[in-house]
């Protein structure tokens, strides 16, 4: 037993994607099943919460047995049971959760309650190896932040959005755009027909002596452009797209350049052997400019940019199932009690400075 590697499933399900996953403690993805419920909220232009933990209900069954299936497994062989316990919409989260807890009581196997951020933060060991600490960019629908890494359940926030997310950003001004929902893969998708150069957009922020952002102007601004060019039916959409996404991936690149200086005077005072790394995490890593604008300030920092394939990148159980597992790693089995309560918020630091401004996400 000792010698074979420790099984966890984990359970996802805490927006709008309903994901199992079944990984071995040595890295092995045995399978990362997901059930996405984009269709149901497209005509919404938005994630609505009630007809998300209906979905959640309806599917999670489906999908744990699609990824016991595909594993070749049963639940018999399972060693551990993980769950996003939060933060994110209670209601998903509350079916995620409580899956997990009764087939772990069931099975009498231990249960783990994830906060998803710190899923999102530990991807990328999953599938590269990197040691801590590191630097971390995580851009996601509801979270822009910059971490450093130190552990699991280790982190110091260098910044974080005083008002909208960078994947929000998107989907708003998509939206706006008429260009549908998700907002990201649409825009990334209109921006490869545009030219960046034709339109100018402010970039929020940058040069600020601090690492925190600020997206909510941005969207201000375009549906300004975006009117004064004529609305949707005439403005230039792949130019406007081709702006926006330069316009994000800019302050992206600009913070975290100032937070690889602050970084560095952290935790590099020895010179190490191998290059800092740092990792982008989060749906809006999948953004191919976004990760070359990125890859080339790490580069001109000397730093290494790591970034998990696409499917690890946006929402899924497989990192869940990692970050129970990274738990399990440091501490033998460090499991949660069966009444650990499903957490809205959840911040990956709890003892960070708020940014300056109002409306702090966690
Ligand atoms: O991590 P994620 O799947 O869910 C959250 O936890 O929020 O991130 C979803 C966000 C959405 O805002 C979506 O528009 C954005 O990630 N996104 C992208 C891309 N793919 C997803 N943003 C820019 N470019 C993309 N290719
Ligand atoms: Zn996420």
């Amino acid at each position: 037993m000792a010698d074979r590697p420790f099984i966890m499933l984990g359970i996802e399900s805490s927006c709008d994607e309903t994901a199992a996953a079944i990984i071995g403690s040595d890295k092995t993805i045995y399978a990362n099943e997901i059930a996405s419920q984009m269709d149901q909220h497209a005509e919404y232009g938005g994630v609505v919460p009630e007809v998300a933990a209906r979905a959640h209900l309806e599917t999670i069954d489906v999908v744990i047995d699609r990824a016991l299936q595909k594993a070749g497994l049963v639940l018999a062989d399972i060693d551990g049971f993980a769950a996003t316990a939060g933060p994110g919409l209670i209601g998903g989260v509350a079916v995620g959760t409580v899956t997990a807890k009764a087939i772990a009581a069931a099975r009498q196997r231990p249960y783990y309650a994830v906060n998803h951020l710190e899923g999102h933060a530990l991807s990328a060991r999953l599938t590269d190896s990197i040691e801590f600490p590191y630097l971390l960019l995580l851009v996601s629908g509801g979270h822009t932040q910059l971490l450093a890494v130190a552990g699991p359940g280790r982190y110091h926030r260098y910044g974080t959005t005083m008002d909208d997310a960078a994947g929000e950003a998107f989907d708003k001004c998509a939206k706006i755009m008429g260009l549908g929902y998700p907002g990201g893969p649409a825009i990334e998708k209109a921006a490869r027909l545009g030219n960046a150069g034709t339109i100018a957009l402010a970039r929020p922020l940058k040069g600020a002596d601090h690492c925190h952002f600020s997206f909510s102007g941005l969207k201000t601004a375009l549906a300004n452009k975006l009117k004064q060019l004529g609305g949707v039916d005439q403005a230039p959409l792949h130019d406007l797209a081709a702006s926006l996404q330069a316009a994000i991936a800019d302050c992206l690149a600009d913070r975290s350049q100032k937070a690889m200086h602050q970084f560095a005077t952290d935790y590099l005072a020895n010179s190490p052997d191998t290059p800092p790394v740092l990792v982008i995490a989060g749906g809006v890593a999948a953004n191919r400019y976004i990760f070359e604008q990125l890859a080339d300030t790490a580069a001109k920092n000397g730093f290494r940019l790591s970034v998990p394939p696409a499917a690890l990148c946006t929402d899924n159980a497989a990192m869940i199932a990692w970050a129970a597992l990274e738990r399990h790693h440091q501490d033998g089995a460090d499991s949660d009690d069966f009444d650990f309560a499903p957490r809205p918020r959840w911040p990956l630091d709890s003892h960070a400075s708020p940014p300056p401004g109002r409306g702090v996400r966690a």
